[in-house]
C-alpha cells in the first residue's frame, strides 16, 4: 500500500502533562504527603518521596519533553510551597516555578499552567478546606499572587484539575485524603465553593492577562448502561443520570451561570461564561448498573489497561469532543492516557486516540492541542507506583530514566505533526485496517 497520512494544523499544540504532587517530589507540607504517611491508605505502600525530582530537577524531564518534539506542557503549582502557611508567601518557591517555566519556554514548549490539582496546604485542611466558605478568599488571595508573580511566563491557565473527580474520590469514596467533613450532605456545599473559586482565579487572570486563555479541566466519561449490550432500562436511565451529573453539571453551570439541583441552586455571580475553552480530560468508559456509581464490567472483547483501570474506548475521545463543541470554544485534550507499565497498549492506544482526534479536526472542528498524560511515569495517587502512564520509564529507587516505544512513536508524531500509515506499521500493525482502510 502507498504510504498515506493524516496531518494535523500548523499550530497544533503537541504536548504532555503532569502535576505538582506527582512529579516534584518531597512535597512534606500538603494533605497528601500527610496522608501517605499512613497505614492502609496507598497501594502495596506507595509514596510520592522523591517522585521524579522535579523541585531539583525538572529541566532533566523538560529536555525529554523537547526531544519528543514538545512545542508544550501542563504542569501544575504547589500552593503548599507557594503559601506554606495562611499569608505567607515563598518567593523562593515562586522564584523555582520562575526557573521550571522559563526552562519550558528555553525549549520551545508553551506553559499550560494549573493552580489547583488534587492537593492542598495543610493549613487549608485543617480550616476545613473547600467546605468552609472562607476557602473562596484562601483560593483568590493565592491565584493573585500566582499570577502577579508568574503570569508573564504563563500561556494558558486552568484553574481546577477534575472537579467531580476531587469531590468523588475525597468527599464521597475516601479514595483521597480524608475531609474533616464527608458524605452527600457536603457535595452541594464543595461544589458552590469550587465553582467561586473557579471565578474567583479567573477574574484574577484576567484582571491581569485579558488575552490569557483559562479554563478548567474537565474529566469526561462515557457511561453506559450494564452490562454491555443489554442493559435494562433502569441501568440505560441510570448511566443518562450519572452521566448528567458527572459530565454536564459542572460544564452547564459554567456555560450559563446556573447551578442545577440536585446538586445546587440559584445563580453564582460571573460564573456565566467563565471558560476560553473546554479542557477535556478523557480516559475511558464505565459502564453503570442502578444505584451504583460505576463498575469494571466491560464486555468480552474489551482491551482493559494495567489494574483493571479501564478499557480501551478511543470511540469515547469523539464522542466527548462532539459534545463539548455544544459550548462554542475552542478545546484542548488536557489529559488522555493508559497505565501500561509494559507498553503493550500504548503505541496503538496514542495512534487511535489521536486519529479520533484527528477526524475532529478534520470536520474543522475546533481542537487546538493534545497532552498526553504523562511524559514520565509518577505517582499515581491512591495507586501509588502500581500504574504506570508515562511515555519515558522512571524507575523511582534509581531515578533511571528510559524510552518506552510509545515515547518513539510520539515523538514522531509531533515533530512530523500527522500520523502516518508508515509509522502505524511499525508500531501497531493490527490497527493498520482500522486507521488507513483500503
Ligand atoms: C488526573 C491525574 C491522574 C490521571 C491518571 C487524572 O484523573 O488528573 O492526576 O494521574 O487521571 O489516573
Amino acid at each position: 500500500m502507498a504510504q498515506a497520512t493524516m496531518y494535523f494544523p500548523d499550530d497544533f499544540l503537541w504536548g504532555t502533562a503532569t502535576s505538582s504532587h506527582q512529579v516534584e517530589g518531597n512535597n512534606e507540607n500538603n494533605d497528601w504527603w500527610q496522608w501517605e504517611q499512613q497505614e492502609g491508605t496507598i497501594l502495596e505502600g506507595g509514596r510520592s518521596g522523591r517522585a521524579c525530582n522535579w523541585w531539583e530537577n525538572a529541566e532533566a524531564d523538560l529536555d525529554l519533553a523537547a526531544e519528543m518534539g514538545n512545542n508544550a506542557h501542563r504542569l501544575s503549582l504547589e500552593w503548599s510551597r507557594i503559601e506554606p502557611e495562611p499569608s505567607v508567601f515563598d518567593d523562593a518557591a515562586l522564584g523555582r516555578y520562575r526557573e521550571i517555566l522559563q526552562a519550558l519556554h528555553d525549549r520551545g514548549m508553551q506553559p499550560m499552567v494549573t493552580l489547583h490539582h488534587f492537593s492542598n496546604p495543610v493549613w487549608l485542611v485543617e480550616k476545613g478546606d473547600f467546605s468552609v466558605e472562607i476557602v473562596v478568599d484562601y483560593f483568590r488571595r493565592y491565584a493573585e499572587h500566582v499570577v502577579d508573580s508568574l503570569g508573564d511566563l504563563v500561556a494558558q491557565w486552568v484553574t481546577i484539575n477534575e472537579p467531580m473527580v476531587y469531590v468523588v474520590a475525597r468527599y464521597l469514596e475516601g479514595a483521597f485524603p480524608a475531609p474533616k467533613q464527608r458524605g452527600w450532605g457536603v457535595v452541594p456545599r464543595v461544589l458552590n465553593h469550587l465553582l467561586r473559586c473557579h471565578v474567583a482565579a479567573y477574574e484574577a487572570i484576567k484582571a491581569r492577562y485579558p488575552q490569557a486563555p483559562a479554563g478548567v479541566a474537565k474529566n469526561l466519561i462515557v457511561f453506559q448502561p450494564a452490562p454491555p449490550g443489554r442493559g435494562s432500562p433502569l441501568n440505560a436511565w441510570w448511566a443518562a443520570r450519572i452521566s448528567s451529573l458527572f459530565n454536564d453539571w459542572w460544564m452547564e453551570a459554567m456555560h450559563t451561570g446556573r447551578l442545577r439541583r440536585p446538586l445546587g441552586s440559584g445563580q453564582l455571580r460571573g460564573l456565566q461564561g467563565s471558560f476560553d475553552f473546554v479542557g477535556i480530560n478523557y480516559y475511558t468508559r464505565r459502564y453503570c448498573r442502578f444505584g451504583k456509581l460505576y463498575e469494571s464490567d466491560w464486555g468480552e472483547d474489551a482491551i482493559v489497561s494495567d489494574g483493571n483501570y479501564g478499557e480501551v474506548y478511543p470511540d469515547g475521545l469523539f464522542q466527548v469532543i462532539k459534545q463539548s463543541l455544544r459550548y462554542g470554544k475552542p478545546i484542548y485534550i488536557t489529559e488522555n492516557g493508559v497505565p501500561d507499565a509494559a507498553d503493550r497498549l500504548r503505541p496503538a492506544f496514542l495512534l487511535s486516540h489521536l486519529r479520533e482526534i484527528w477526524r475532529a479536526v478534520s470536520f474543522n472542528w475546533p481542537v487546538m492541542g493534545y497532552y498526553h498524560w504523562s511524559l514520565i511515569d509518577n505517582f499515581e495517587w491512591e495507586r501509588g507506583w502500581t500504574q504506570r502512564f508515562g511515555l519515558v520509564e522512571l524507575d523511582p529507587e534509581s531515578q533511571q530514566r528510559r524510552w518506552r516505544p510509545s515515547g518513539r512513536l510520539y515523538a514522531e508524531i509531533c515533530k512530523s505533526f500527522s500520523i502516518s500509515s508508515d509509522m502505524a506499521e511499525r508500531y501497531a500493525p493490527e490497527l493498520m485496517p482500522v486507521l488507513f482502510p483500503g
